[in-house]
């Protein structure tokens, strides 16, 4: 099991762009997801809601994200760990 570099949630805070690329945290998990961002199934904008910050409010609302394929997917994109 590999180590990841740890960020605080203000690093993450600053990715909240394309240009400066796109950051999402689940758990305790970092995620630069800024490759998937026009791949994503329900859109782009939706996508950047949640750009820089926690995934779990906004998922709790779509429940499209809560099967097994989507964390697969996410884990992918790990960068580091708060
Ligand atoms: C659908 C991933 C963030 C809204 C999906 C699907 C995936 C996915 C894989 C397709 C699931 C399926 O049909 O089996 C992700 C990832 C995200 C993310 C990796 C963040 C890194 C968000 C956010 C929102 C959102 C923040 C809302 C604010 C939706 C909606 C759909 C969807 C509405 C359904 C699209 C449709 O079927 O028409 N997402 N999502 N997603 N996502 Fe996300």
């Amino acid at each position: 099991s590999r180590r990841y570099p740890r960020y605080t949630r203000e690093e993450v805070g600053r990715h909240r762009s394309p240009q400066d690329r796109v950051w999402v945290t689940h758990g305790t998990d970092v995620f630069d997801v800024t490759d998937f961002v026009e791949l994503h199934p329900g859109g782009a904008e939706k996508l950047l809601l949640a750009a820089g910050g926690a995934l779990e409010p906004f998922w709790a609302l779509y429940a499209v994200h809560n099967q097994p394929h989507v964390l697969e997917l996410l884990r992918e994109f790990k960068v580091g760990e708060l």
